[in-house]
């Protein structure tokens, strides 16, 4: 079997953003646009792919997944220009092999595309993908008249007849790496641009008897970004892709259109996501999990049937059969151990939560550890910031934290203790003792009656 390898051209400058960012460092359901090309050529199994980069060579080498090689392009003389800077780096190659060319700013070009690409070069010299209509501005698919392909002329080198062919390139390619190598070296720059168009390769292969085939795919599958506007139309698209195939899955959403779920988060089957959950990042979410409604969860695992309403999460653990929210904030380092809770106003920051613990309502829990089955009582909360550094708090298990108590860090309560309601904990509390820091309650009798006397007595003077 002749081996497969690729080439992705990423050297462009994609002016329209109007950003900073290389346009195909942008991001759409949780990967850069040219990380959703590469994930596509990966499913055709090619043994290296090169990754030709020229414009911020150095952030769009770094975004590259491991197994890409950046090739620097400099300057950018066009895509035939680009293929043979590729070629060089890769060497010398099996003239049966094969070699994908795509672009890298086409992000839906769906995994099975790239396959075929990989299979039907065998009997032919060169596969374009093709769209029929294509979009304005995409290079002509030129055919003689018994239907061969014959060349490529791109828009602006067209005439009247030439610009009305419906039929486009997507400028993606599969070649022999043989007939390529030589066809790239024969480039000129006979054209409007002045550059070395990969396009015009179609001809010379043509020229020397090589049949070249066509993939056709859909006109919504050639969508490009070259706007924030079409960046937006790619998200949708992506989204719906993923949501269909999560659901197809076995997972359940109320409404699809306002679930968003990044390409790189799983969600396992049985799981429920109600409208405004956003999942990102290597979120997982285990079965029978409920998220949502208006989740944002991001780096997290989320344990089977636990729940999550309304609320922010950011690298953490929630283990199974958990709770959370509504209206919790649970930033990095927080665990949920099974059947814990963090109820509503909650937050926390690096804490662990035990088995079964609790905390309930309106409480800020900041570098505590929290023993199994203890409760942390309405409004209480760690002080944990000394304005210098940050201590530990450490509830011992089954203890039962009163309402409104503040613990002042570095601070342990023992396993089963109680803080009385109201105190400001600054010492440690033994196991199954009381630590109470409050003044004694005093009754004034009759307080009541001789007050509204007083202003009985006010108001007559008054008129
Ligand atoms: C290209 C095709 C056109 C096709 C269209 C589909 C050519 C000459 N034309 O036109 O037939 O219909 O794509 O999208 O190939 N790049 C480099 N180095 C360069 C120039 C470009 O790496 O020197 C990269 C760009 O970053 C981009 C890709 O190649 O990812 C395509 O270049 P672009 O300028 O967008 O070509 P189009 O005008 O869209
Ligand atoms: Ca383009």
């Amino acid at each position: 079997m002749p081996a497969v390898h690729a080439i992705v051209l990423a050297a462009g400058k994609g002016t329209r953003m109007k950003s900073d960012t290389a346009k195909v460092l942008h991001e759409a359901a949780g990967r850069t646009l040219l990380n959703w090309v590469l994930e596509g050529v990966e499913s055709a199994s090619p043994q290296r792919t090169a990754v030709v980069v020229g414009h911020q060579a150095d952030f769009v080498s770094a975004s590259l997944p491991q197994n890409c090689e950046a090739v620097l392009q400099k300057p950018q003389n066009g895509t035939g220009h680009a293929v043979q800077v590729a070629l060089a780096h890769l060497g010398e190659l099996d003239p049966d092999d094969t070699v994908i060319v795509a672009y890298g700013d086409m992000p839906l070009v769906a995994g099975e595309v790239y396959r075929e690409l990989a299979e039907r070069v065998d009997d032919t010299v060169a596969t374009i993908v093709t769209v029929d209509p294509g979009p304005a501005g995409f290079g002509r698919i030129i055919r003689d008249p018994d239907g061969s392909v014959i060349g490529i002329v791109e828009e602006r080198d067209c005439d009247a007849a030439q610009k009305a062919i419906t039929e486009r390139n997507a400028g993606i390619y599969s070649f022999a790496a043989g007939p390529l190598q030589e066809a790239v070296a024969r480039l000129t720059t006979n054209n409007d641009q002045g550059e070395l168009y990969l396009t015009d390769v179609i001809a010379g292969l043509s020229a020397q008897d090589g049949e070249i085939a066509t993939v056709a795919v859909g006109r919504t599958d050639v969508t490009g970004v070259n706007s924030h506007a079409d960046l937006a139309v790619v998200q949708g698209l992506l989204r719906r892709r993923i949501n269909r195939d999560l659901m197809e899955a076995g997972v359940w959403m109320l409404d699809p259109d306002r679930t968003y779920v990044d390409a790189t988060v799983s969600v396992s089957a049985g799981a429920r996501l109600y409208p405004g959950t956003h999942l990102q990042g290597t979120t997982t979410i285990g079965e029978g999990a409920v998220v949502g409604p208006d989740a944002l969860i991001a780096d997290s695992e989320i344990g089977d049937d636990a729940t999550v309403d309304y609320s922010v999460l950011r690298q953490v653990r929630i283990g199974p059969g958990s709770t959370v929210g509504p209206y919790a904030s649970l930033r990095p380092g927080t665990v949920l151990e099974a059947g814990a809770k963090a109820g509503t106003f909650v937050e926390m920051k690096n804490s662990t939560v035990g088995e079964g613990a609790k905390v309930p309502h309106l409480s800020y829990m900041g570098d505590a550890v929290i023993g199994d089955k203890a409760n942390v009582g309405a409004g209480s909360i760690t002080c944990n910031y000394d304005g210098y550094e940050k201590h530990r708090t450490v509830i011992g298990k089954g203890a039962f934290i009163g309402s409104d108590t503040m613990l002042v860090a570095p601070v342990s309560i023992g396993e089963g203790a109680v803080t009385a309601a109201g105190s400001v904990i600054t010492d440690d509390v033994a196991p199954g003792a009381l630590g109470v820091e409050r003044s004694t309650q005093r009754e004034v009798e009759g307080y009541a009656e001789r007050r509204a006397a007083r202003q009985r007595a006010k108001d007559a003077e008054g008129t």
